[in-house]
């Protein structure tokens, strides 16, 4: 059950027309409900931590709950940093023992993308650890960064990034976004079909990431708010358009908020139900299997790949 790193799961989820989730961890709960879900689905798995959760839960406790979850459940699985900032946060998952790691240089011109992606490639390869690279920009909430509007991935300028770089797979921008907001009220979900085949047809065999790829499902949304929340109307990317995603040139899709909304929407349910209740066992235990039934949802409606693993 060692930690493994996704050459040989994007190659079978490319040619077998499915993608491998990539689900945010933060704490033990999660973990645990996502591992579980995997486990009785038989399908592949990336657990990915941010600067966030590594933050909020520290390096040292994520790799011991991630390390306890495949020694329970008998899975390997990738584990993985989500946007790495800079190259010394990417060096130290990869000596900190991840088997993959993202640097987002999205944001910076092509020319210090490339170069600050080459660094890290050099030494993540080095290390036997795979690279993650991006280009084009997601609209959305990251962190304490908000990003207005998308920049849409320029299919011309792929290849090079690849070449030149080294990366093993590219997050491509096409219209997703992060978080719950991913289109304004009253707005038709749409993504840009167009650019992901061009980048495919200029990237043959070539595992290609789509961030921001939570649904947003109405019925989670609608049952935190039953409960006393008070979420404004969310929209995300509708299921339908992320598997035909998956079943083309999309390898990895990474999802987030719509755990912490399955999450949340059980904790509010259960403290509707039992206001009297403080012992965290009895609210968390909920929300784990909130975690697990999700995931199965997305094993099966988004990423078909049950039985892969
Ligand atoms: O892409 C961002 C992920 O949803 C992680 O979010 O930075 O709040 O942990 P976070
Ligand atoms: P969502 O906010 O759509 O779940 O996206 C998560 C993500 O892209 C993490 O990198
Ligand atoms: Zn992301």
């Amino acid at each position: 059950m060692p930690i493994i790193t996704t050459t040989e799961m994007f190659k079978k989820a490319y040619a077998g027309g499915y993608a491998v989730g990539a689900f945010n961890v933060n704490n033990m709960e999660i973990v645990q409900g996502i591992t579980e879900a995997a486990r009785e689905e038989n399908a592949p798995l990336i657990l990915q931590v941010s600067a966030g959760a590594r933050k909020y839960a520290k390096h040292a406790y994520l790799i011991k709950l991630v390390e306890a979850a495949m020694e329970d459940t008998g899975l390997s699985l990738a584990l993985h940093l989500d946007h790495g900032a800079d190259f010394d946060v990417c060096k130290s998952c990869v000596d900190g023992g991840f088997s993959s790691v993202m640097i987002d240089g999205s944001h910076f011109p092509f020319e210090e993308n490339v170069a600050l992606t080459k660094k890290v490639v050099e030494y993540a390869h080095a290390n036997g650890c795979v690279v993650e690279g991006e280009l084009g920009q997601l609209a959305g909430v990251e962190d304490d960064v908000n990003v207005e509007s998308h920049s849409y991935t320029d299919p011309g300028q792929v290849q090079a990034f690849v070449e030149r770089t080294g990366v093993d797979s590219l997050a491509i921008a096409i219209g997703t976004s992060h978080g719950a907001f991913k289109f304004k009220p009253g707005q038709k979900p749409q993504l840009r079909f167009d650019i992901l085949e061009d980048v495919a047809k200029r990237l043959p065999g070539f595992p290609v990431v789509l961030h921001g790829a939570s649904s947003v499902i109405p019925e989670f949304v609608a049952a935190v708010n039953k409960y006393g929340g008070q979420m404004p109307d969310a929209i995300g990317i509708p299921e339908d358009m992320l598997r035909q995603a998956a079943k083309g040139a999309v390898c990895k899709i990474n999802i987030d908020s719509d755990l912490r909304l399955a999450m949340t929407a059980r904790i509010r349910e259960h403290f509707a139900l039992h206001p009297a209740d403080f012992d965290p066992r009895q609210y968390l235990t909920p929300a784990r299997d909130a975690i697990k039934e999700m995931v199965k949802r997305k094993i099966s409606n988004v990423l078909g790949c049950s039985g892969k693993a």
